[in-house]
């Protein structure tokens, strides 16, 4: 019998329509795909430059487990110009991905039973690594009125005493809606007056729209810094996915622990790939705007065209690369004599009979739902709707 927690945990939904669509693509069929979680365009030459480099210099032993110092420097310079938040680079913890520094924080906090709070829609990852960590994800129910923003009475409405951390992903995977200043301090100031610890996901900041801006909580206060486990990386902004450098800045206490687990886990992060995000953070920065130009543009035809759809509802997305849309209506209807029963199904149909992959809510914890990434050409968004209008008027 193999690990009964290890065996409860589902695969990851997002990457599983992924891999379906890339499957269905290797076969020759033209399949528009809105699985992607990661940026089209490829990371800037200057950072790959600055990965060969290290290369040819040598960067090719052990690091220390939490980073080089030169790049938790880096990071600590980032937090300051960026979000105004003063770190010492002991207070850095460089992991294999944000994925993975949000791993070892919930097994840096968490006993069996401790609760986490988790806005829902939510990223699929998270209940999953509470519960990895021993931990209990507790769901908080937002409101599509609120822009599936949660408030401080929507957390006491579950929070117990067991509660000892609460997740804040701003801007959000899935709904691409940001925190405002105020709705942050209310926040806080609840995670503040019961000690509950904020782990902050901040790996969508620079991907912001139409005059948005990104607070980090921490910046708050001393008070709510000492209790926040910032969780940022270089996947997102400098397009690097598959180079896996994601990193925490958090207290002393939190920081000394969480590299002390790396350092018998996963050991350092990747040598060159940790140049590569010294090169990413300290160089020119203009690629990322230009990458964020290019998603607005994707992100306003996207939520205009949705929106012109029967049966499909949305609230505009201000960050990350995602329209999370509302398909109830929908739920219900027949495909040629199939049942409509929730978002999965809908996803396989749609995927099967008219080739485009959307990832399902349930994921997300919204089977109502599915997500849609513009983080593909507007070419692709145009057939790729087109074809979800034409499924669409074959429901009966
Ligand atoms: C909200 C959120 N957090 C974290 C991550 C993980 O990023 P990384 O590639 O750095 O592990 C993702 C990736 O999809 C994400 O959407």
């Amino acid at each position: 019998m193999l690990s009964k927690k290890a065996l409860g945990i589902s695969p990851s939904s997002t990457m599983a329509i992924d891999s379906k669509a890339k499957g269905m693509k290797s076969k020759g069929i033209d399949v528009v795909s809105f699985g992607a979680g990661e940026p089209d365009f490829d990371t800037p030459p200057h950072i790959r430059e600055a990965a060969i480099r290290a290369i040819n210099e040598g960067y090719t032993r052990y690091t220390p487990a939490a980073g080089m110092p030169e790049l938790r420097e880096a990071i600590c310079k980032k937090l300051q110009g960026d979000n105004g938040l003063d770190y010492e680079p002991a207070q850095i913890v460089v992991s294999n991905g944000a994925k993975h520094s949000l791993y070892n924080v919930m097994v840096t906090l968490l006993n069996p039973g401790d609760e986490v709070l988790v806005p829902k829609p939510y990223w699929v990852s998270y209940p999953e690594m509470v519960r990895l960590a021993d931990g209990i994800p507790v769901p908080v129910e937002s409101r599509e009125e609120n822009l599936f923003k949660v408030t401080a009475a929507d957390l006491e409405k579950v929070c117990t005493q067991k509660c000892k951390a609460l997740i804040i992903n701003s801007p959000s995977n899935p709904t691409g809606q940001i925190y405002s200043i105020e709705e942050l301090q209310e926040i806080a100031r609840f995670c503040v007056d019961r000690g509950i610890y904020i782990v902050t996901d901040e790996i969508y900041e620079k991907l912001i729209y139409s005059g948005s801006q990104h607070f980090s909580i921490a910046s708050l206060s001393n008070e709510i810094k000492e209790l926040t486990i910032v969780v940022n990386g270089a996947s997102k902004s400098f397009a690097m996915t598959g180079w896996r450098i994601g990193y925490t800045a958090s207290n002393t206490a939190i920081a000394k622990v969480m590299a002390n687990i790396q350092s018998h886990t996963s050991s350092n992060p990747n040598s060159i790939a940790q140049k590569a995000v010294v090169a990413a953070l300290q160089g020119p920065q203009e690629s990322i705007e230009e990458m964020r130009l290019a998603f607005d543009e994707r992100r306003r035809f996207m939520f205009r065209r949705v929106s012109e759809i029967p049966c499909l509802s949305a609230v505009e997305p201000l960050g990350a690369f995602y329209i999370f849309v509302g398909m109830a209506e929908v739920i219900g209807k027949h495909y040629h004599g199939t049942a409509i029963t929730d978002s999965d199904n809908f996803a396989y149909l749609l995927l099967e009979n008219h080739k485009v992959a959307v990832v399902p809510g349930t994921g997300f914890g919204s089977p109502n739902h599915m997500r849609l990434s513009f983080a593909t050409s507007l070419e692709n968004i145009a057939k790729g709707l087109d074809r979800i209008e034409a499924f669409l008027e074959e429901l009966a």
